[in-house]
């Protein structure tokens, strides 16, 4: 049985027989899924090869056609319109494939032959401050794009670049020294604690002289200030670790690659930077201008890489990182899931990694840009007190909402009740968060994301609930059991069904969530439409009952497998 994506499959056919029409090597993914009725796949390769071959566009096609294999799974191919190819499943071939998809963990995704090795920074919070909404997207999307290129076969290793250095600590330092808070969860307030710091720097002349030398100290590597900042950096991971472990993300101290453990390497960073001819002093600082960065006024764009006084900065860190990665770790590929504010920051790191040969040829550097969190004003999303959302509060709030939509649920014991309530409401923050295109801005609504209709992770956790509780009345071995598709209500359920790793494969490569998101949603409507047209448990006829709780079935998987690749639980009862 052929697994994999189809229309892959399809366009591999159709390249194949296009050399025995032309020399001309056309560009990958040329077969698409249709959405036409009687369509199931489509082809407008010929269109786009008309002009540089001279020929009516339905005259290639029809080239094509004729050379064309496909009989094992595809009726022969349609010429339509200006000169598409269109193309239907063979009906026994769906069959047999539907019924294969069963005994497939996978459910016929196959993993990459071309497996590479990722580093992905996500997540990425500040130390001394609470996770704000911001950071919630970069680990929420971060997460489900490490989970889909894992399940695609690459060697993912996740880092965690906290903001656990800089100027800043001299000020924290010195105010924790002035407050001595004591015992383990002293600072319980992150956020009013950097307040205070920050307002008594801008206030009291003296401090600020004190965190100026505590910053020194502090690079310097003076023991007694290191261990007051260990301190801060303790007291902030397990504020991390918490919101990590409500949300479900597995990230660990061991995935901290924070901005201090680059510290070690910023100096060489220059010293090869100088070496290379890349450096100039500006002004003071050691800067490097790569081609093609201007500011407005069309003046050459510096990254600083150490500043006047010594000090170095965001920018440094950054390429010390990517030369850690990929000299000393061996990665092929860096993502960075980070807020699109910083695109220019990144793409002026990646063309200076470049210039310095930090970043070769046979590696990928790609910043995973993302929008705003905004409130229902359309605003970037604030408290009404005007505050930015204390995340750890937005999560529990997500999960007493939750908690209101069982509401009524008496048969749930308690402890189940509690279970389902995080499922829905940390699936629901979640997928309002990928389902839409990350890049775009994204508007954060209770009412939406807990919505039981429409494109919203309750749907789906509900559907599949529904299935489960109808496989769990039929009781019945499937062993053996085949599809056959009679209705047409079959038939778009079981196409639906083999499109899994197509979905899997496009939300993957793009890094968009969102494509998958789209697709589970597509396949529950259609799974809908099925179980009004058919009946299941009441189906007549020899072996249909087997084949639609097969169907039914692997709807149920399809969904699971689906929302566990964004982080989703699929709980058994709602
Ligand atoms: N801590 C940074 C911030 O909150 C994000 C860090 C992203 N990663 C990086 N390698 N620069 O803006």
């Amino acid at each position: 049985m052929l697994f994999g994506d189809v229309s892959e499959e399809l366009s591999r056919r159709v390249v194949e027989a296009l050399r025995h029409v032309t020399d001309i090597e056309p560009a990958a993914a040329l077969v698409r899924a249709s959405s036409r009725s009687g369509v199931d796949y489509q082809c407008d390769l010929a269109m786009s090869l008309g002009k540089r071959l001279g020929k009516a566009p339905r005259e290639i096609a029809a080239a094509i056609a004729a050379r064309l294999d496909v009989a094992d799974l595809a009726e022969p191919p349609e010429i339509a319109g200006p000169g598409f190819l269109n193309f239907t499943l063979r009906e026994s071939w769906l069959e047999d494939r539907t019924t294969a998809l069963d005994g497939d963990p996978r459910l016929g995704a196959a993993t990459t032959p071309r497996p590479r090795r990722i580093a992905i920074d996500y997540s990425s919070p500040n130390v001394a401050k609470e996770m704000h909404v911001g950071n919630l997207r970069a680990t929420i999307i971060g997460d489900a794009i490490a989970r889909l290129l894992r399940f695609s076969g690459h060697e993912v290793v996740p880092h965690n670049h906290l903001g656990d250095w800089g100027t800043p600590f001299g000020m924290l330092i010195e105010h924790l020294l002035d407050e001595r808070p004591s015992g383990p969860h002293a600072i319980s307030d992150l956020n009013g604690f950097y307040q205070a710091a920050r307002a008594k720097f801008d206030t009291d002349e003296d401090f600020a002289t004190r965190s100026r030398e505590r910053v020194v100290r502090l690079q310097s590597g003076d023991e007694a200030t290191l261990t007051l900042w260990r301190r801060l950096v303790d007291e902030s991971t397990r504020h991390f670790a918490q919101v990590y472990d409500l949300l479900g993300i597995d990230l660990s101290s061991d995935d901290v690659y924070g901005e201090s453990f680059y510290n070690p390497f910023l100096a060489a960073v220059v010293d090869d930077l100088t070496a290379a001819g890349l450096a100039e002093i500006s002004d003071g600082a050691v800067c490097v201008f790569p081609d093609g960065f201007r500011n407005r006024e069309g003046e050459p764009l510096p990254l600083i890489v150490r500043k006047r006084d010594g000090g170095y900065g965001y920018a440094a860190t950054d390429l010390a990182t990517v030369r850690y990665w990929t000299e000393e770790r061996g990665v092929t590929d860096l993502l960075y899931v980070v807020g699109a504010p910083q695109a220019q920051h990144f793409a002026m790191v990646f063309a200076v990694c470049r210039a310095a040969g930090w970043l070769r040829e046979e590696h990928r550097a790609e910043h995973i840009g993302f929008g705003t969190v905004l409130g229902e004003d359309g605003r970037a999303m604030k408290t009404r007190s005007g505050e930015s959302v204390r995340l750890s509060d937005l999560l529990t709030e997500a999960v007493s909402q939750a908690a209101a939509v069982i509401e009524g649920r008496g048969d749930l014991s308690p402890e189940v009740r509690e279970e389902v309530a995080r499922a829905i409401g940390i699936g629901a923050i979640k997928y309002a968060d990928l389902s839409g295109d990350r890049e775009r801005d994204y508007v954060f609504s209770w009412e939406r994301m807990l919505s039981k209709n429409g494109n919203t992770s309750v749907y789906l956790q509900y559907a599949n609930a529904r299935i489960r509780s109808v496989l769990a009345k039929a009781d019945q071995d499937l062993t053996g059991a085949r599809v056959r598709l009679g209705h047409p209500a079959e038939r778009a359920l079981a196409l639906a069904l083999i499109r899994f790793p197509e979905a899997v494969g496009a939300a993957a490569s793009g890094h968009h969530p969102h494509k998958l998101c789209a697709y589970l949603y597509e396949t529950a409507v259609v799974f809908s439409r099925f179980y009004e047209q058919c009946p299941v448990l009441d189906a007549e006829g020899p072996g249909v009952r087997d084949s639609r709780l097969l169907l039914a079935g692997l709807t149920s998987k399809t969904l699971t497998l689906g929302l566990s690749l964004l982080g989703i639980p699929s709980p058994d009862r709602l």
